[in-house]
């Protein structure tokens, strides 16, 4: 395990060239280390446990209002909550507000949907992947041999996470995405660890799955009494001003995810956090690191042909939410290398020329036999372009921890001294 304080250069990644804009209108179609596999049966996606499909229909959880007993903050669409909330029903005592609800989400899926299938090339953002199904698949992808992000991030929090609340000084937690917030245990270990006798903390989750959210605030008061937790049903980057304040807080988003934003919107979003950031307040940044492609594109294309019904199951939410007619077989899965921009991309390969109906929208989309929709972007970074993008958002690099191999790190940023929102030194990046 090595932990090492950066005192790097911070130069211009070549990298960071490219941004969403010039990636969307790419011209190589082919780059090197495609693969695809064109059948898949879903049935053989988790050997030795049933279909996936029986599994989901058995887990779906009932209705939110007869299940889990609410007391909740409504907020409207991404509205600035003007005065004190109005609770909802209390029927438990969690605290949680939610600035997110069912409607804003069809709506922006209805957006991107019709934005990305009338683009060119078309393209569908990855949050549309997670519906229950999407989730367990994703769950299942974490458990695989090929998958080494989560089990290696979590292993680095094993052995660091006592360095990392000590050298944040935090009192609050604050996790970005938080899901079951499993890997977070971890930090919350050493949190409570590190208080003196008596003192409280605070754990505040902010996840846009309200029922995940609900169920993960549930079980965690009950394993961490001296912490009060405070959920957000939030999409973090939609409402990453609204992020509650107060104590010292140690934001953390986990899971290399932020890995999905295209350059430009990594950038931002940085600057965005960075901007609401109090001294004193660090950012814990989990991100996949740059290795052996081979490595790389096994992750993304498991032997077992998980991924490849992840990446196809955003095809299924569009069916169910929007009343689409996408057959999700006629699609192949691609998972590839671009050493340019060095990250992975997850695309669908239509396997023959079809039209798609999207009922909700009054749209007919077609696909040439061949083409390629992008369905994800996941970044791999290097330490000396984190710490330009970190510089770049106003962030300073203050400690980097990564596992043995040099897999995957975690980073703690700290608000650059004299900077408020980075706008400044973005511009010799070219972003
Ligand atoms: C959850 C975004 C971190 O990019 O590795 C896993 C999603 N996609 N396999 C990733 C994912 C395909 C994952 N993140």
């Amino acid at each position: 395990m090595t932990s090492s304080r950066a005192h790097r250069r911070s130069d211009s990644p070549d990298h960071l060239s490219t941004d969403t804009e010039t990636a969307s209108g790419r011209t190589d179609r082919q780059p090197p280390r495609s693969v695809h596999r064109p059948q898949f049966d879903e049935k053989s996606v988790v050997p030795g446990e049933s279909p996936l499909s029986d599994r989901v229909e058995q887990s779906q959880p009932a209705p939110l209002s007869t299940a889990i007993p609410r007391k909740s903050t409504e907020f409207s669409t991404g509205a600035q909550p003007t005065g004190p909330a109005q609770p909802a029903a209390a029927d438990d005592d969690l605290d949680v507000s939610r600035f997110v609800t069912p409607a804003d989400r069809k709506r922006a899926l209805a957006e991107d949907v019709r934005t990305g299938l009338t683009s060119s090339p078309k393209d569908l953002p990855p949050k549309w992947f997670y519906d229950a199904r999407g989730g367990m698949l994703f769950d299942a992808i974490t458990r695989l041999p090929e998958y080494y992000p989560t089990r290696t991030e979590r292993g680095i929090l094993a052995t660091e996470a006592k360095a990392i609340i000590e050298r944040s000084g935090a009192d609050t937690l604050v996790e970005l995405g938080s899901g079951s917030s499993e890997k977070t245990r971890l930090l919350l270990d050493a949190l409570v660890a590190a208080a003196p006798a008596g003192a409280r903390r605070r754990f505040v989750p902010v996840d846009v799955d309200e029922s995940m959210l609900r169920s993960a605030t549930a079980e965690l008061r009950l394993d961490y009494p001296s912490i009060d937790i405070q959920a957000v049903v939030a999409d973090f980057d939609r409402h990453l001003d609204q992020l509650p304040t107060g104590g010292r807080r140690l934001i953390a988003f986990l899971g290399g995810t932020i890995g999905n934003f295209p350059p430009t919107a990594r950038v931002d979003f940085l600057r965005r956090l960075r901007a609401g950031m109090r001294p004193g307040d660090a950012l814990l940044l989990g991100t996949d690191l740059v290795k052996d492609p081979g490595r790389l594109v096994a992750a993304y294309d498991d032997s077992a042909g998980v991924t490849a019904a992840f990446n196809r199951n955003v095809l299924s939410v569009v069916n169910a939410e929007l009343g689409a007619d996408f057959d999700p077989r006629a699609f192949a899965h691609v998972a590839l290398w671009d050493a340019e921009n060095r990250w992975i991309e997850m695309r669908l390969r239509s396997l023959r020329d079809q039209t798609v109906h999207v009922a909700a929208l009054g749209l007919d989309v077609s696909f040439a036999a061949g083409e390629e929709m992008r369905t994800e972007i996941s970044a791999k970074f290097t330490q000396d372009a984190l710490a330009a993008e970190y510089a770049a958002a106003g962030l300073r690099l203050a400690e980097w921890w990564t596992d043995e191999a040099g897999d995957f790190a975690l980073s703690l940023a700290t608000p650059a001294p004299g900077s408020t929102t980075g706008a400044g030194p973005a511009l010799h990046l070219g972003l």
